[in-house]
């Protein structure tokens, strides 16, 4: 036992001065750290002005008495171990003194071999209750990471629930579009090549035509099933690089030009841009390629498309106008997804519903942003922002956004 800590702070109070420095001169050769009292006011104040192991006070004192010190020394430090030396007439108050948290109490006189383990006793179970509390305390820390950990994993296995449910969404949706000219193919050639095959020259030639009309479809359809595939994938090494946004879009207006003249669809001219993204070149032209064609299918007959070139939020901008049908609340949240067609999927205009997914996942995988606004029966406008070749650094730039070098 005399292990126990080497220099225990002892508070030792007894009115008898002659008692309290003989107690004082013993505890001080046995490892322990004594300070004497000789009045509960005394004590009192050594115990709000340092911190005491142990108290060893006299039940029947003038003044503060021995229960009142100690009741007042666990107000201070609920740990600190009490220990009442009583006469032996006051045994019994002693014993009630327990119930308020004593630890042991002695009858006096006593001998100091009888006081030492009692203190030593008294000593280790303060020390046991510290180590008790700083347990628990650990424990109360474990079960909060824990509780903690469960909400990341809950929030982990409801973020894989959900990406399942989209493939799932996306497996069935893709083998119904498949599917579609697929069976069109087949029951077309079946009429074309049956020995009863009625009719003339002409529908023939129709039959024919559609057959290849849906097989293009297909194409286009495999094409872009493939393609997002790659991107989500992870597969698609951009390489990014500085792009004069002028060169690119009178490019991607080129190609747009035929599909706007048989719509007659008139493209407003293009404005002027000294803007230089920093893009993968072949990418932001099927970008912008992209949302051209949207702008000119989805438009009325002589309708228009406008292209505006800005700076937005740090970002180079490109901001695309039409004058076409327009697109309701409910049809906006539908055409990011996959072979979301807004409605428009029985429609003469031919989609796969792929592009523009497709551009958003670009779009964000070059660290820029689509977004869009329109109203019914007025027109559309999508922007897209993307980082600047010669962006400042990104410490200087508060617009929120990623301006650290992107990899491939
Ligand atoms: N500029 C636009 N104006 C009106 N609707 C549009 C426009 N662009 C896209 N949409 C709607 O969003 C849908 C999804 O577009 P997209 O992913 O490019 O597929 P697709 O053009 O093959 O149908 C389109 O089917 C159309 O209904
Ligand atoms: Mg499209």
């Amino acid at each position: 036992m005399s292990e126990f800590v080497p220099s225990a702070r002892i508070l030792v109070v007894d009115d008898q001065l002659s008692h309290l420095r003989a107690l004082c001169d013993i505890l001080g050769q046995h490892h322990f750290d004594a300070v004497g009292c000789s009045t509960g006011e005394a004590a009192l104040v050594q115990l709000r002005s340092g911190s005491f192991d142990l108290l060893l006070t006299d039940l029947v004192m003038p003044g503060i008495d021995g229960l009142a010190l100690v009741e007042a020394a666990r107000a201070l430090d609920p740990y600190i171990a009490c220990i009442i030396m009583t006469g032996e007439g006051t045994v019994d108050t002693a014993v009630k003194a327990m119930k308020i948290g004593v630890l042991d109490y002695i009858v006096k006189p006593f001998k100091a071999a009888t006081l030492l383990p009692i203190l030593d006793r008294a000593g280790e179970s303060r020390q046991l209750r510290l180590q008790n509390l700083q347990l628990e305390a650990a424990l109360r820390d474990r079960v909060e990471e824990l509780g903690w950990l469960n909400t990341v994993l809950d929030a982990a296995r409801k973020e894989a629930e959900r990406a399942n449910h989209e493939k799932s969404n996306f497996l069935s949706s893709m083998s119904h579009e498949l599917r579609t000219p697929l069976n069109s193919i087949l029951g077309f050639a079946q009429i074309l090549s049956s020995d009863k095959f009625p009719k003339g020259e002409g529908d023939r030639q129709r039959f024919a035509h559609n057959i290849v009309q849906s097989g293009r479809h297909l194409l286009t359809l495999v094409n872009e099933i493939l393609d997002l595939a790659k991107i989500e994938a992870g597969k698609v090494a951009l390489n990014m690089g500085p792009v004069p946004l002028d060169a690119i879009l009178r490019d991607a207006y080129a190609i747009v030009t035929p599909l706007a003249q048989a719509r007659q669809v008139v493209l407003a001219p293009l404005p002027e841009t000294r803007l230089v993204l920093y893009a993968d070149e072949v990418r932001l032209k099927q970008i912008l390629v992209n949302l051209l064609s949207n702008a000119v299918k989805y438009n009325r007959e002589r309708g228009r498309v406008s292209v505006n070139c800005e700076l937005h939020n740090g970002h180079g901008s490109v901001v695309v106008t039409d004058t076409g049908v327009g697109l309701s609340a409910a049809q906006l949240a539908n055409i990011f997804l996959p072979f979301g067609r807004a409605g428009r999927e029985s429609s003469d205009e031919e989609g796969t519903g792929l592009g523009l997914t497709i551009t958003q996942r670009l779009v964000e995988a070059m660290r820029g942003a689509i977004e869009v606004e329109s109203e019914l029966g007025v027109g559309s406008t999508f922007r897209i922002d993307l980082p600047l070749h010669d962006a400042p650094a990104p410490a200087a730039v508060s617009q929120g956004g990623h301006h650290e070098s992107i990899g491939p």
